[in-house]
């Protein structure tokens, strides 16, 4: 039986392919293309692993180099190196292993080994989100991102960021973590249903894949990257996904993994629904582009997966997306230390290892880097209520956030800090 939505995602192909002239031949010749440096950009990777994602220190930002900015912008992750002091965050990680054991009613996962925690207001977390140096990084992220000249930027302020609250994780050695698979965040199949959304890859629609910018912002500004309210997806935009480590983590200690190319993924993902393999996935030639057909006669759109009366993904495997050939390109971030902080562009295809070989905890919070937009201000007037009234915040499904040792107004650390979280700056 054809799966409920199958009409509907048929639809969306055909508008598609109706909305972006002679899209069948600009798709095909784009496809070959990307393919091509997809193998290219396979080689490299592979041979250099994780120094191959870029790392700056915190006091360095404003004097990098043009180059390094493009690097970091090309390959959509950076580490960014002493962003808070190494004491203040392994503090941090005691205060809240601390805080989850004085508190035994506090969700998460797994279950009976809780590594992974549902809370959102605990103080070292509203310290961390409102540190004067995580905020400067944030603006400085922003700030990659740039007008293409496509529409109003009314209400944007790429110097002000905003503080969009999460969780954290505190993950034990030796515990196998197969929960975070590689994926997208922000948006699932509204990359290609939203209007707004789909135009931050008009240039892969239209075939100039090369041209495609992933820091233009005006698409960013309106994209509904929820259509259908399924709660965990994020509303907001955030330009960058990031978390702050509150420990020492190397590669193989259950650390973040990156596909380190944002235009090549983007350009692969988005176009993939409009082609179908004509071998078998498991054929030694499925790579080879002459055994890919223009096809927009099945109902599937690969790595989009129904959950929660929405969808979620994308979530590309080697089986759904050959060419991205995740084992070999799937990079580790280099070892962190407690205060250094990982960013990767909110298009970035990652994971989290899933082994943990280390012999220490493997604790992060995650801060992403969130600008002033008229959409984002609007989450932070309702998220700001939720602190206050201390609930969960608007994209997280319900659960109990009142417990001893939450944040208050008067823990925030700077001024920017309460700006970003809606609050007057005065406590
Ligand atoms: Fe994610």
């Amino acid at each position: 039986m054809a799966a409920p939505y199958a009409e509907h995602f048929l639809d969306l192909k055909r508008q598609i392919a109706e909305t972006y002239p002679d899209f069948e031949a600009r798709a095909t010749q784009a496809w070959g293309d990307i393919i091509n440096e997809l193998d290219k950009m396979v080689a490299t990777v592979s041979t250099q692993g994780s120094d191959y994602i870029p790392q700056v220190k915190f006091s360095e930002l404003s004097s990098l180099s043009l180059e390094k900015v493009e690097e970091i912008r090309r390959i959509g992750t950076v580490v960014i190196k002493d962003v808070v002091d190494d004491a203040e965050a392994r503090s941090w990680q005691d205060s809240l292993k601390e805080f989850v054991k004085v508190n035994p009613d506090i969700r998460g996962f797994p279950a009976g080994d809780m590594q992974f925690f549902e809370l959102y207001w605990t103080k070292p977390q509203v310290q961390a989100r409102s540190h004067p140096n995580l905020l400067a990084a944030s603006a400085w992220l922003n700030k990659l991102y740039r007008d293409n000249g496509n529409g109003s930027l009314d209400g944007v302020d790429l110097s002000t960021p905003l503080t969009y609250a999460d969780r954290f994780r505190i993950r034990h050695p030796g515990v196998q973590w197969d929960a975070h698979p590689p994926h997208i965040d922000g948006g699932a199949i509204e990359r290609w249903e939203d209007t707004a959304f789909r135009t931050c890859f008009d240039d892969i629609l239209t075939g100039q894949w090369r041209k495609h910018d992933p820091y233009a912002l005006s698409g960013r500004l309106n994209a509904r990257s929820s259509l259908y309210r399924r709660p965990n997806q994020a509303t907001v935009f955030r330009t960058f996904q990031g978390w702050l480590a509150m420990s020492e983590t190397e590669p193989h200690q259950g650390t973040l993994k990156v596909f380190p190319n944002v235009v090549l993924s983007n350009a692969y993902i988005i176009l993939r629904p409009f082609f179908r393999p004509l071998v078998p996935i498991d054929s030694k030639d499925i790579l080879d582009v002459k055994n890919w057909a223009y096809d927009i006669s099945y109902a599937d759109f690969p790595g989009i997966l129904p959950r929660d009366g929405g969808f979620t993904g994308p979530r590309p495997t080697p089986e759904t997306h050959p060419h991205l050939m995740l084992e070999k390109t799937m990079t580790s971030v280099p070892k962190v230390m407690p205060g250094d902080a990982v960013f990767w562009h909110c298009d970035v295809v990652h994971s989290v290892e899933l082994e943990h070989t280390g012999k220490e905890d493997s604790a992060v919070m995650y801060i992403p880097a969130m600008p002033t937009t008229p959409m984002n201000k609007a989450y932070v007037e309702k998220q700001k209520e939720s602190f206050l009234q201390g609930v969960s915040p608007p994209d997280f499904p319900k659960s109990p956030q009142k417990f001893a040792g939450n944040g208050e107004p008067v823990d925030f650390l700077s001024p920017i800090g309460l700006h970003a979280m809606g609050l007057p700056i005065s406590v």
